[in-house]
């Protein structure tokens, strides 16, 4: 099942999502929703905030090159309750977006390598260390879980570009409501 994504200026992508108690039926459906979801927007990660739900779960998918240089997508993969450690100072810069804020894009500085402790879908706690674009991606949607958006971790002069765009979005939300 489709479900509709939350858009800038709903107050839920600013909440610290609560941790997870209890791994059942429903958050199984949920999670597949989410998927579904997901690429049907041709997102590569979805947080459980951006369906409105307030719970620390988010989805990805990652890239990866195949034995012929063509880009595919990994099967996805679920994290509750996630906890990420940050492995050396290491340092990446890319474009990002979201599609909570859609059509907008911003350059993001994160870290490059990092280690994360979640549990799946099974319940079964798992630690994945991680580089390079998946850590972005994770990060991202980590991120997602402590209310916190691409858009706060821009340059200054890149977030005062997108601010009349991000108005625009937002009042587009409040008329919705
Ligand atoms: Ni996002």
């Amino acid at each position: 099942m489709l479900l509709p994504i939350v858009i800038f200026g709903d107050p839920i992508l600013r909440k610290k999502a609560l941790p997870l108690e209890e791994i059942n039926e429903e958050l199984f459906k949920l999670a597949q929703d989410m998927l579904e979801t997901m690429d049907a927007n041709r997102g590569i990660g979805l947080a459980a905030p951006q369906i409105g739900r307030s719970i620390r779960m988010f989805i990805l998918r990652n890239y990866q090159e195949q034995e012929d240089g063509s880009i595919a997508l990994t099967e996805p993969q679920v994290f509750i309750n996630p906890k990420i450690t940050i492995l050396d100072d290491r340092l990446q810069e890319d474009s990002e977006g979201c599609l909570s804020i859609p059509h907008l894009s911003g350059n993001v500085v994160r870290p490059y390598y990092i280690r994360v402790e979640a549990v799946d879908l099974s319940g079964s706690p798992f630690t994945e260390e991680i580089e390079g674009y998946k850590a972005r991606v994770v990060l991202h949607e980590n991120d997602h879980l402590n209310g916190v958006l691409y858009i706060d971790r821009i340059s200054t002069d890149e977030r005062k570009k997108l601010e009349p765009e991000l108005r625009a979005i937002k009042k587009k939300y409040a008329e919705k409501k």
